[in-house]
């Protein structure tokens, strides 16, 4: 998506060779605009998939995930990261260990939220090992609903989600893959 990666190229910071900073249009303040830009090109590209619900984690999945629910008009699920004292006793969790952070941590859904009728597409803000993604999957299929497509909105492709994605069978389409991070340059994949 070429809007966003001129935003990445403008206002991205490096920070060290594996980080990318992009504060100013979706990890602190958010650019509606563009979240809106980003929801249209989810839902054009996963279209054909009878998506019926979209799933995240929060909190930063959640802005282009509603964008993406509102272009198909479906409801827009975000997993919790801690456990809501309104959950019900049966809620579906699973571990999620981030590489980034190097602590691991449960995520919930209510139990019910999904059923085995749903079709459900992935979306989040960033793929770096894919631990994120690989965990929203395990909690879709505990539900007996299907994943039909993971969409992110950067990938470093230099990291090992997308492989481990792929292999899984998962269709996954990123909106802007980076290939390198190395001496403070943001160098994409150009298709
Ligand atoms: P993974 O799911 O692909 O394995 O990623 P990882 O555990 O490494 O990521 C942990 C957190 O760091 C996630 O946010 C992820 O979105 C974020 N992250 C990973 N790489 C980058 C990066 O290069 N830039 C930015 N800005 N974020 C990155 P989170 O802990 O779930 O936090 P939240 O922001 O969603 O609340
Ligand atoms: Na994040
Ligand atoms: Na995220």
């Amino acid at each position: 998506m070429k809007e966003l990666k001129k935003r990445i190229r403008e206002e991205g910071k490096v920070i060290g060779s594996e980080i990318l900073k992009v504060d100013h249009f979706l990890n602190h303040q958010i650019d509606p605009v563009l979240m809106f830009k980003i929801g249209e090109k989810f839902a054009d590209i996963f279209e054909n998939k009878e998506v019926s619900k979209v799933i995240t984690i929060e909190s930063s999945g959640i802005a282009p995930a509603l964008m993406t629910g509102l272009a198909l008009k479906v409801p827009v699920i975000f997993a919790r990261k801690k456990k809501p004292v309104t959950l019900d006793e049966g809620s579906l969790s699973t571990e999620i260990f981030s590489f980034t952070k190097q602590v691991s941590n449960t995520v919930y859904i209510e139990k019910g939220m999904l059923t085995a009728d749903d079709h459900v597409l992935i979306i989040d803000d960033f793929l770096a090992n894919g631990e994120a993604s690989l965990g929203l999957t395990k909690i879709i299929e505990m539900a007996g609903a299907v994943v039909v497509g993971i969409g992110i909105v950067i990938e470093k492709s230099f990291q090992d989600g997308r492989k481990r994605l792929d292999h899984a069978g998962y269709p996954v389409f990123s909106l802007a893959r980076i290939a390198s991070l190395e001496n403070g340059q943001v160098t994409f994949i150009e298709r």
